[in-house]
């Protein structure tokens, strides 16, 4: 249902960006790769290219208003057109609140809240002259949960669940479909380095379901999102959390 669908995805040279860009490209979209690893977005667009898909590695950075213009305008320049924007890239180191300096707060919010502003502001004028697209922002079930040592991590993706709703609202009428998913615990290799054999047990105690999420979890609602089937929802916040939080 990606069929010929062109799709940014940002932090798709890891984790659960490259599971999405991978499983979109094995849906036949054409997949723009951004990411600041620019070996590992060539590496993401080999593994597309190798599996008979179509991909455009584009190195940027979420901070880098510049170089976030100049991916959307090689997406134009290859593909013609955008429409999904899988809003992914983002980092999540632990602090206790007290030690987190102004800087840490800041790269915080540079990366996942306003990196998210700039290139939406870039890609959505492109949708909005094609009639319509899909935003897909991957936010943070700590959102909901508020776990210690994640504040400046929570309010960054808690700003992120607040601008996917403003999103919806402002641009619906023209087409414009802004969702949000809030993943649980997921296995990346970036998560193995926060996460204790004791915390692995404490995710399994909490969840419904009893194993630990992949990045293809997350990718496969990405898919669903930013595809047809979810024609009748905008605005919406989904949890890909094994069942970690009820509500
Ligand atoms: N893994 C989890 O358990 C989990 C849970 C909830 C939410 N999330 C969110 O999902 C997203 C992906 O997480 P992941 O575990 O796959 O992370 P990851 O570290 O495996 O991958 C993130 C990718 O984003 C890129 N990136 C980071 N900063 C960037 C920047 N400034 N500019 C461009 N690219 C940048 C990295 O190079 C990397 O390729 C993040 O937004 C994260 O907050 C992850």
């Amino acid at each position: 249902m990606l069929h010929n669908k062109v799709a940014i995805i940002t932090g798709a040279a890891a984790g659960i960006g490259e599971a999405t860009a991978l499983l979109f490209a094995e849906r036949r979209a054409k997949v723009v790769v951004l990411d600041r690893d620019a070996a590992g977005a060539a590496q993401s667009v080999q593994r597309i290219s190798a599996a008979g898909g179509e991909a455009l590695a584009c190195a940027a950075d979420m901070r880098d208003h510049a170089s976030l213009a100049a991916a959307v305008a090689a997406a134009i320049a290859r593909f013609g057109r955008i429409d999904a924007l899988i809003n992914n890239a983002g980092i999540y180191p632990r602090k206790p609140f007290l030690e987190v300096t102004e800087a840490e707060w800041d790269q915080m919010h540079d990366i996942n809240l306003k990196g998210l502003f700039r290139i939406t502001q870039l890609a959505l004028p492109h949708m909005l002259a094609a009639g319509g697209g899909k935003i897909v922002n991957i936010s943070s079930v700590t959102f909901f949960l508020g776990p210690p040592l994640m504040s400046h991590y929570v309010a960054s993706k808690g700003g992120v669940v607040g601008l996917t709703r403003a999103l919806a609202k402002e641009f619906g009428e023209r087409n414009i479909h802004v969702n949000c998913i809030t993943p649980g615990a997921i296995q990346t290799e970036s998560e193995k380095h926060f996460v204790s054999a004791e915390q692995e047990r404490d995710f399994l105690n909490g969840q419904c379901l009893k194993r630990r999420l992949q990045p293809i979890d997350v990718a496969r609602v990405c898919a669903f999102l930013a595809g047809p089937e979810s024609d009748g929802m905008t605005g919406q916040t989904l949890n890909v959390d094994a069942g970690w939080v009820l509500y």
